[in-house]
């Protein structure tokens, strides 16, 4: 590891968990704690636990845990290093690191070039459309649009001006090399089998929109065209990058997500208008997944968040398709579908523009229960007079209903499908195809991250009182806990603690210290983190000690015992094995005659 330690400690202290956690996805206090559902694994009910006192983190419903440092790891997908450059840059502290591999500093060093390349373009782009004379354009179609200089400066809104290479000029001149010009996915090669030849700039004579990950960093950018009769694309968007994966992001989550916290409820629309539009007239819980129908990783960002959501898609026939291939994710992640079924014609932004926000609030509120809405579609056009056609319907109706993960809101839903389509409800429950295997398909399903073993429960208290109390980790200390600790067959995870140079009253220490584990090992710790220290808790380790140091004795005697039955001992070595006997029998009944003077004593 290449980061000295002091400064791992450093900036552990400047990155208070509950902050850098909640700035993820919202946390809800529960006593000294806090809790969320476990964004590791599927659940309903919240097991995923922070303690600000302990700066620690642990699902108690699969058993992931640590500091601050592995939630980043675990969470971002990143290595250690990368973890701690990104808390590092989070509260502005400096790394300097004493030495990584190679491959670690090259891949490290792309992606911030690639970050501090789309925050550069991203004041570019923003400074053509709001001061340069090539960005007038642009600003006449902004104003054409209803968007003030306001929302525009809100949303770093920019403008790429209308040349092949504008932006790949200006880049150069800024520094940035041909390869990260193209990594960005900013500028094209000419020609793909010539990747070092000429290059041209993706995205031209554009309104330009940064997209954001959820802690607002720009990782992409999606630009639209400004003549309303132009033969290109009406969007373009970054294509995949490093940085960018386009089914992964939301639009807006960064501005939205407090919004959707407190309203429990996400307002979907399709496109990035939309949602500024909506955002910007007050109704902020909302998000847009730009265009495309949700996938599985959005929905269950999103369910981190909200309980509910509103599709709020076009009413045209694109709008639909989108609306209908994002049910299987928010269906199966538990979330309530709401429709909001919006005039012919209108999308969220012209409709605000054109009836307030009023009007469209109205819409939230009346917004219709998926199933009704979508039973009232399926069955609206059909004549269910004809058994083929019914049977026809009910198939379609059956699959939609078998994404329904939640039992009883199944069986309801399956009733009244089946009523209204004139069909005994066991009969139509059969057409509902299983949905068993859903559960294994799942990611989230797999294999929890190892969890280790931890250790019997005696080794456990002991690990538990070494890091967590001051007096009983001193008198761990001043016992011969090297010779016994390592007898024990559990004992190396408290070996590690007992031998490391951490201060049970100094949390930023237990968090350098659990930067030193394997991730099972840091899973266990950060359970022992957030358990209970009993009373008394000097008095309680030397109750657990003795009971450790006694069964290490009885360990030796044993082994020593059985190695005096082996055949073909020579004299010295019966002798000196006999001798050993002894002197643990006399050890193990010193430590009895101990226990019950203190009896006497006491
Ligand atoms: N979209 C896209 N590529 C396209 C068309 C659309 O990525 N060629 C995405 C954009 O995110 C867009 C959304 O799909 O915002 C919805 O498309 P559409 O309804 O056609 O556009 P609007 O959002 O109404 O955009 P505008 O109001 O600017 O016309
Ligand atoms: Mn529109």
């Amino acid at each position: 590891m290449a980061i000295p330690p002091a400064t791992i400690e450093e900036v552990s202290a400047a990155n208070d968990i509950v902050d850098v956690i909640g700035s993820y996805f919202p946390l809800k206090r529960a006593g000294t704690n806090f809790k969320a559902l476990c964004p590791f694994h599927q659940e309903k009910t919240p097991s995923f636990t922070v303690s600000p006192q302990r700066q620690s983190f642990h699902c108690f419903g699969c058993g992931v845990g640590g500091s601050v440092f592995r939630f980043v790891m675990d969470y971002e997908h990143v290595d250690f290093p990368a973890a701690v450059q990104k808390l590092a840059a989070r509260a502005g502290i400096r790394i300097v690191e004493e030495r990584q591999s190679v491959d670690e500093d090259r891949q490290h060093e792309a992606r911030r070039a690639l970050l501090a390349l789309h925050a550069e373009a991203t004041e570019w782009f923003h400074q053509n459309l709001m001061k340069r004379d090539l960005g007038a354009p642009a600003r006449a179609y902004l104003k054409a649009r209803g968007i003030t200089n306001e929302v525009a400066r809100n949303w770093k809104l920019g403008f790429a001006p209308d040349g092949w290479t504008t932006f790949s000029d200006w880049a150069a001149g800024e520094g940035y090399r041909p390869a990260q010009l193209i990594a960005s996915g900013l500028v094209k090669v000419r020609d793909e089998t010539k990747p070092s030849g000429e290059f041209y700039d993706r995205f031209r004579g554009r309104l330009m929109f940064p997209i954001n990950n959820d802690i607002g960093e720009v990782i992409a950018f999606s630009g639209r065209v400004l003549e309303p009769e132009a033969t290109a694309a009406k969007y373009l968007n970054s294509p995949e990058t490093p940085l960018f994966r386009k089914g992964q992001v939301l639009f807006g989550l960064h501005k939205t997500k407090r919004a959707l916290i407190d309203a429990e409820s996400a307002v979907i629309c399709e496109g990035q208008l939309d949602l500024i539009t909506l955002f910007e007239a007050g109704i902020a819980n909302v998000v847009a997944p730009q265009g495309t129908a949700f996938t599985e990783t959005q929905a269950r960002v999103l369910k981190r968040y909200v309980r509910e959501v509103i599709l709020c898609f076009d009413a045209d026939t694109a709008g639909q398709k989108a609306a209908e291939r994002s049910l299987e994710a928010l269906l199966e992640n538990d979330l309530a579908v709401r429709v909001i079924e919006m005039p012919a014609g209108e999308d969220p932004d012209s409709l605000v523009r054109k009836s307030g926000s009023a009007a469209f609030n109205e819409l939230v509120k009346n917004a219709r229960e998926f199933f009704d809405f979508w039973l009232e579609k399926k069955t609206g056009t059909a004549d269910l007079n004809s058994m083929r056609e019914k049977m026809n319907v009910a198939r379609e109706l059956a699959t939609t209903a078998a994404h329904v993960r939640e039992p009883l809101l199944r069986g309801e839903v399956v009733n009244r499908m089946a009523a209204r389509l004139g069909l005994p409800a066991a009969e139509f429950e059969k057409l509902v195809p299983r949905s068993e295997k859903r559960e294994t398909e799942r990611p989230e399903a797999r294999e929890p991250k190892q969890n280790g073993t931890p250790p019997s429960h005696d080794v456990a208290m002991l690990c538990l009182l070494a890091l967590r109390d001051d007096e009983a980790r001193a008198f761990l200390q001043r016992q011969e806990w090297e010779e016994v600790v390592q007898k024990i067959p559990d004992g190396e995870l408290l070996q590690k603690i007992l031998r490391a140079d951490l201060q049970p009253s100094e949390p930023a220490s237990l968090v350098r210290f659990q930067t030193s584990l394997e991730a099972g090992e840091e899973a266990t710790v950060s359970n022992w983190m957030l358990q209970k220290v009993p009373g008394d808790p000097a008095a309680v380790a030397r109750g657990w000690w003795k009971g450790v140091a006694q069964q290490a004795l009885r360990r030796d005697l044993e082994i020593a015992e059985g190695q005096l039955k082996l055949p073909n001992l020579t004299g010295g070595e019966i002798m000196q094995l006999q001798k050993q006997v002894l002197d643990l029998q006399k050890q193990l009944h010193e430590f009895h005659r101990l226990a019950a003077d203190r009896a006497e004593n006491s």
